[in-house]
C-alpha cells in the first residue's frame, strides 16, 4: 500500500516558548514571514501528500484560519496589484486540509491516536508541526521511498552530537544499508555514556495502522504524557521497524536557540534579504 495521507500533530503546549505561545500556537511562529506549520505542509505537498490532517486544540484556531480563505484581504491585495495576492491564492489551494482537536495535550502518542479514523487501514506519514526539515528533497518523501521497499514503519533519524543525546529519543540497531537501520530498541533521553548510538528520532515518521492498538495500551510515560516513542517500542516486539538517517537538517522551532539559528540561516538564503542581512551579520560579528 502506498502512503497518501499525512498527519501533522500541532496541539502541544509549547511551554518552552512562553510567553510567545501563551495566546498563539508555536506552530504559527514565523521563520521570517512564513509560519512554521506552512513549511511543514509544503514539505508534505512536495512529497505528493495532499490529504493532510492537522491535530489542533481549542487554543489553536489560528492554524485553521491560516489555511482558510480571507476574501477581504485577497480582494484588497488584488485591487492594489500586490504581488502578495498570488502567494495568498496559492496558499488556499495548497492541499486538502482536515482538522481534529485533541481534547487535552496528553502527549504526542495521544495526538496521533486522534488520526485513527482518518487514516483507516492505510499507512500514513507523521510530520511534527513544530519542526522544519531543510534539504534537497523533502524528508518525508525520502522516508516514503524506504517504506515502499520495506512495507514497515520507518522512523526518520538525525545524527546529533553525543554531548546532547540526553535531549532526544535515541535508537539502537544494526545498519543494513547506506543510511538504513533495523531498529532493535529505543532509549528516551539517555546519558551520553549509555546511548547506543547518536541517531535521534527526528520529527518525521511513516507509521502503519497497527500503531493505534499499541497507543491504546501505552500508559502515560515521561511528563505523564502518552509518548509515541513508547508505543513504537511496544510495536517493535511484534514487527520490524526501520530507521532512516535522512538527508537534510531538522530545525526544532519549539526550542528558542534552534528558532534563532533557523531564522538566521533562512534569512541568509533569501534573495530579497540575504545580501543586506549578510552585511549586517559581518558588521556585528566584528564586535563579538
Ligand atoms: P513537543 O514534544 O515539543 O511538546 O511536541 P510540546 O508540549 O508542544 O512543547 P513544550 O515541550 O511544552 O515546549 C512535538 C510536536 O507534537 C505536538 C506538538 O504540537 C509538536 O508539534 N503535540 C505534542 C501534540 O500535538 N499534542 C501533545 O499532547 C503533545
Amino acid at each position: 500500500m502506498a502512503v497518501t495521507k499525512a498527519v501533522i500533530p500541532a496541539a502541544g503546549k509549547g511551554t518552552r516558548f512562553l510567553p510567545a505561545t501563551k495566546a498563539q500556537p508555536k506552530e504559527m511562529l514565523p521563520i521570517i514571514d512564513k509560519p512554521t506549520i506552512q513549511y511543514v505542509v509544503e514539505e508534505a505537498v512536495e512529497a505528493g501528500l495532499t490529504d493532510i490532517l492537522i491535530i489542533t486544540s481549542r487554543e489553536k484556531r489560528a492554524l485553521e484560519d491560516h489555511f482558510d480563505r480571507n476574501a477581504d484581504l485577497e480582494q484588497a491585495l488584488e485591487k492594489n496589484g500586490s504581488p502578495e495576492y498570488e502567494h495568498l491564492r496559492r496558499l488556499n489551494d495548497l492541499a486538502n486540509i482536515h482538522y481534529i482537536r485533541q481534547k487535552e495535550p496528553r502527549g504526542l502518542g495521544d495526538a496521533v491516536y486522534y488520526a485513527r479514523h482518518h487514516v483507516g487501514d492505510q499507512p500514513f506519514a507523521v510530520l511534527l508541526g513544530d519542526s522544519i526539515v531543510t534539504g534537497d528533497s523533502p524528508c518525508i518523501g525520502q522516508l516514503m521511498e524506504v517504506y515502499e521497499k520495506r512495507q514497515s514503519p520507518i522512523i526518520g533519524l538525525e545524527n546529533v552530537p553525543r554531548e546532547v543525546v540526553s535531549r532526544y529519543g535515541i535508537v539502537g540497531g544494526e545498519q543494513i544499508e547506506d543510511r538504513l537501520y533495523r531498529i532493535s530498541h529505543l532509549v528516551e533521553k539517555p546519558s551520553p555514556d549509555q546511548a547506543p548510538t547518536t541517531l535521534a528520532i527526528g520529527a518525521r515518521y511513516i507509521l502503519t495502522p497497527d500503531i493505534f492498538k499499541e497507543i491504546e495500551q501505552t500508559p502515560p510515560g515521561k511528563n505523564d504524557e502518552i509518548q509515541l516513542t513508547d508505543a513504537i517500542e511496544r510495536l517493535l516486539a511484534r514487527r520490524d521497524i526501520f530507521g532512516y538517517h535522512f538527508l537534510g537538517r531538522r530545525h526544532d522551532i519549539g526550542s528558542k536557540i534552534d528558532y534563532l539559528r533557523t531564522t538566521v540561516l533562512f534569512a541568509l538564503e533569501r534573495q530579497d534579504l540575504g545580501p543586506e542581512f549578510r552585511e549586517f551579520l559581518r558588521q556585528i560579528a566584528r564586535d563579538l
